[in-house]
């Protein structure tokens, strides 16, 4: 894994060569690795039997129909704008699009709003992802800071927005963001979507873990508080129902409609007919929630897990999240260590995490690693962090 990862632009952003995330989710199939790497929900709550049922019950309904080219499933946009509506959102049918997941909706987006070489604004720490649809097609990328406790940095916000040339766009996670786990507050929300509307630069609110909060309340997405349609968000039905269906949505104002089409016929027709078929299936049943429940009930297991092994292993003064939602927490080792080093270390005793700075849009962050409770038995977790401490405490006696 060492090497050759990134490129470094001339502002000192860097955007990765080629897939970290890639690399890294081969080893979270090794079942001799204790993998705390991959962004994946729990396997075990992954509703087969539910999902077999509604496949059936479709084909045996539709019939070819499902099997066909065909426009959007309108009864699925129709839920998903009800879903937006009691988060708080103002939305039609007609507002959303159906995509191949939130990645797909950052590439359209982004493919739409910006051209090479015209500014971006991101998170200092943001998933790979982002980096690959603004640093990566060569945007001027401008970053912002992100608190892991409180995400996006509102004042910095402001500044990144005031700065001329104005940005093109502004991607932002607001929930249990990826690798922080940060959530940003109700009031930094709408302090950011005002912003938005102030400076004219529309915001991505990209959101695929917004429905995996297990603790406290959940806060409405920028998007409640978009009075004058500057942001467009994203969802997903990976984290929330299963990342192998490959479906997700935008909703962006209906103007915009004809645009988004055709830049997405820049990439594939359309989404899977069958699938949107199931998926509204398996809600209309009422298996959505039930699975969320029973998904985020192991997902709390596991946080409460890995954070008391933190507890026990980690005592001398390295510090972490606890998030109340998602699927990471962010742990921050002593300065000096080198997370790609002890990455190959941690290997090498059959534990896998993400070092911190794959995530680290202007570099640095060499001490952080990103842990995902989501999809690791449970009764592995602290063995999986022991092995991780002892990986580090070997590395400071190498030192
Ligand atoms: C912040 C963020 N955005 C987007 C995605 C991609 O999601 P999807 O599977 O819906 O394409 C991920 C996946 O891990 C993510 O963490």
């Amino acid at each position: 894994m060492s090497g050759d990862r990134s490129i470094r632009t001339a502002n000192g952003v860097s955007h990765l060569k080629r897939s970290v995330m890639r690399d890294l989710l081969k080893l979270a199939v090794d079942p001799d690795i204790i993998s705390l790497a991959g962004g994946l929900p729990a396997a075990e709550t992954l509703p087969v039997e539910a999902f077999g049922e509604c496949l059936e019950a479709v084909l045996a309904r539709d019939g070819a129909a499902s099997l066909q080219y065909s426009p959007p499933f309108a009864p699925l946009r129709a839920w998903i704008a009800e879903h937006m509506r009691g988060r708080g959102a103002a939305c039609s049918p007609e507002q959303v699009f159906i995509t191949n997941g939130a990645q797909q909706g950052l590439a359209i987006i982004s493919r739409m709003l910006l051209d090479p070489g015209e500014p971006a604004v991101i998170e200092n720490i943001a998933f790979t992802g982002i980096q690959q649809v603004t640093a990566g097609r060569g945007a001027d990328v401008r970053t912002v800071n992100v608190d892991p406790a409180l995400g996006v940095d509102v004042s910095s916000l402001e500044k990144a927005f005031q700065l001329e040339p104005r940005p093109k766009m502004a991607v932002m996670v607001p929930n249990f963001h990826n690798p922080l786990s940060a959530t940003m507050p109700a009031e930094a929300r709408q302090t950011a979507a005002e912003l938005a509307a102030r400076f004219q630069v529309p915001i991505v609110e990209d959101d695929p873990y917004g429905m995996l909060r297990f603790e406290g309340e959940a806060i409405p997405p920028i998007k409640a508080y978009d009075q004058d349609d500057f942001v467009f968000y994203l969802g997903s039905f990976s984290k929330m129902l299963a990342p192998g269906l490959r479906l997700g949505w935008i909703v962006a104002p209906e103007s915009m409609m004809p645009q988004i089409t055709v830049v997405r016929e820049s990439m594939d027709l359309e989404s899977s007919t069958l699938i949107q078929r199931v998926v509204h299936e398996f809600i209309r049943r009422g298996h959505l929630q039930v699975h969320l429940n029973e998904m985020n009930a192991l997902h709390k297991t596991r946080r409460d897990r890995l954070v008391a092994a933190l507890k026990s292993e980690f005592t001398t003064g390295e510090h972490w999240t606890e998030p109340q939602g998602g699927l990471f927490v962010w742990l921050t080792l002593a300065e000096g260590i080198d997370s790609w080093a002890l990455f190959e270390a941690a290997l090498a005793k059959k534990v896998a995490f993400i070092p911190g700075e794959a995530f680290a849009v202007e570099g640095g962050h060499k001490n952080c690693v990103r842990l995902s409770f989501g999809n690791v038995r449970t009764e592995m977790i602290d063995l999986g962090v022991a092995r991780l401490a002892q990986a580090v405490r070997e590395g400071a006696l190498a030192r």
